[in-house]
């Protein structure tokens, strides 16, 4: 799907709606793709009203959800897979929540392999569309 900001938001809160916890959503794409924008779209859906920003530098941030904890990781900054569990990622993941991932593949083989895939790219001929992708 290409999609205009305003879509992308629309289409987060409505994903974001009908997630139940326990549920792993993994963002991938470049930088500037979107997904920071999607997360706080599917946060807004899993009724959190808090400001959700990017955890570019604590890594992890938490937020309540309506229904469960929500828990928003990039790990852009992560430099190996053996650094995640300083980040309490055992236990997160172990927990009754909603987890989403950006920069995925920092985690090589820690992601658990019941996850939910979405992948974002920019749309080379559309600066203000982006292309969104359910891959699982
Ligand atoms: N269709 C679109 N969907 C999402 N973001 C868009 C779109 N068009 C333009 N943008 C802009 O692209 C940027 C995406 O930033 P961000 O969500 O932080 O990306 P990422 O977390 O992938 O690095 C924002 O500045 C946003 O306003
Ligand atoms: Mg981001």
């Amino acid at each position: 799907m290409r999609l205009t900001a305003t879509e992308l938001a629309a289409w987060g809160e409505a994903y974001g709606a009908a997630l139940v916890a326990p549920a792993v959503v993994t963002l991938a794409g470049d930088l500037g793709a979107g997904k920071t924008t999607l997360v706080q779209a599917i946060c807004r859906g899993l009724g959190v009203t808090e400001p959700v920003t990017s955890p570019t530098f604590a890594l992890v941030h938490e937020y309540r959800g309506a229904r469960s904890p929500v828990y928003h990781l990039d790990l852009y900054r992560l430099r190996a897979p053996n650094e995640l569990a300083a980040l309490g990622w055992d236990e997160l993941l172990g927990e009754r929540a909603v987890v989403l991932i950006e920069w995925p593949e920092r985690a090589g083989e820690a992601l658990p392999s019941s996850r939910r895939a979405l992948t974002l790219a920019h749309c080379a001929d559309d600066a203000e569309r982006r292309e969104l992708q359910e891959v699982s």
